[in-house]
């Protein structure tokens, strides 16, 4: 196909900047609840108070970024200005409060100044006001507990107003890691986000394809199935709108009419090379060259055998469609190869355990612990 072709062919979207994750929609539905209680809890600001700060946890996908976003605006009826920073990109005490600084004072802009410069030209534009932070993917910040000591301690300076924190994250562990003081200081309350079950995805869906696609584009059906497939594996919604806009791209490339099951069956492929992708190339080096070396085993097979007999499929045997399994050990020299053929200096074996975990929580292997076998997915 010629790119004018297409460029100028017909497509079924209407919209397509309106299914991007990014985009925050005007009506966030099945989160009223959640809004409703976040707006309590805020409250006080419209009486002048400080309210207390919110810690807010939910796995990804669950609406959070965008039911604060859509919280933001209500600043005027709250009386409170808001200030959102995104802590993957702002990842430290400093450029958080970078980030702060400049959106609420313009000069701030320029970098250069020095951390006390900032904080304390924050204290003085406080005065007198409620400020709310939204530090979203909070668990990003690496000197996290320094950052909501600082801000907690502002509290104490700033005349006739306050900041308040509301914290996000897809992490429940994160409040393991906090110092005793940060935890108090931000877990005031705290909310929780659920997935969403299918038939809020459906919603969803529903909503943002009458301004995402032509009319009468997606089926109900396709939306069914998008809709029952996300909410079994993750109840996320931004999975959900990805596999949306796929179906539709899949539809347009074959210059269909239409999206069906069958544009969803073949964009959920796509999707799930996508998000492998995606999770594999933002990993520390030393994790993908364990990667690399379980990939390595996995096409080339085992010289182990598994110990102590037993299951079908033992050793690196793909037997009946049983994935193969290697044995911890042995991945351990693959891995020490594969450094060698790249020239990186091997990890120590106490790192090895570490980066198999955090694979192993990123869903890109599982382990079997009794037999410390393997598996790679
Ligand atoms: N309740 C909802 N109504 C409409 N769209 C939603 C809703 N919840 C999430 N979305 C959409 O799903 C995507 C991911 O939501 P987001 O708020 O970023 O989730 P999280 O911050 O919990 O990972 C966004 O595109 C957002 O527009
Ligand atoms: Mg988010």
């Amino acid at each position: 196909m010629r790119v004018e072709e297409i460029l100028s062919g017909p497509s079924i979207f209407r919209d397509r900047n309106v299914l991007s994750p990014h985009f925050i929609p005007d009506t966030l539905l099945h989160r009223d609840r959640e809004i409703e209680s976040i707006v309590r809890i805020l409250a006080p600001s419209s009486k002048r108070m400080k309210p207390k700060s919110i810690f807010i946890y939910g796995k990804t996908g669950t609406g959070k970024t965008s039911t604060v976003k859509h919280i933001m605006k209500f600043s005027d009826q709250l009386c409170a200005i808001f200030a959102y920073v995104n802590c993957r990109i702002y990842n430290s005490k400093y450029k958080v409060l970078q980030k702060v600084g400049k959106t609420f004072i313009g000069e701030l802009d320029k970098t250069g100044f020095g951390l006390s410069h900032i904080y304390e030209r924050l204290v003085a534009f406080a005065a007198g006001k409620q400020i709310i932070i939204i530090l979203d993917e909070i668990d990003m910040v690496k000197d996290v507990d320094d950052l909501l000591y600082m801000l907690g301690r502002s509290n104490d300076e700033i005349i006739d107003g306050g900041i308040t924190i509301i914290g996000i994250s897809n992490s429940l562990s994160f409040k393991e890691r906090l110092d005793a003081r940060s935890k108090s200081s931000l877990y005031e309350d705290e909310m929780v986000f659920a997935p969403y079950s299918a038939s809020q995805i459906h919603d969803i869906l529903k909503e943002r394809s009458k301004i995402g696609f032509e009319p009468d584009v997606v089926q109900e059906s396709a939306l069914n199935l998008i809709a029952a497939i996300s909410a079994q594996t993750s109840g996320d919604a931004r999975y959900a709108l990805r596999l949306l806009i796929r179906a539709g791209e899949v539809a347009d490339s074959k210059r269909l009419k239409t999206v069906t099951d069958r544009e969803v069956e073949t964009a959920r492929m796509n999707v799930e090379d996508d998000v492998i992708i995606e999770a594999v190339s933002t990993l520390p080096e030393h994790q993908q060259i364990l990667l690399l070396g379980l990939a390595t085993l996995t096409t080339g097979g085992s010289s182990y055998a598994k110990l102590g007999g037993g299951g079908e499929g033992a050793g690196a045997a793909n037997v009946d469609g049983i994935e193969p399994f290697f044995m911890s050990g042995e991945l351990y020299e693959q891995y020490a190869k594969t450094c060698n053929a790249l020239g990186r200096q091997k990890r120590s074996a106490r790192w090895y355990r570490e980066y198999l975990t955090d694979l192993e929580m990123l869903g890109l292997i599982s382990m079997v612990e009794t037999s410390t076998g393997i598996r790679g997915r």
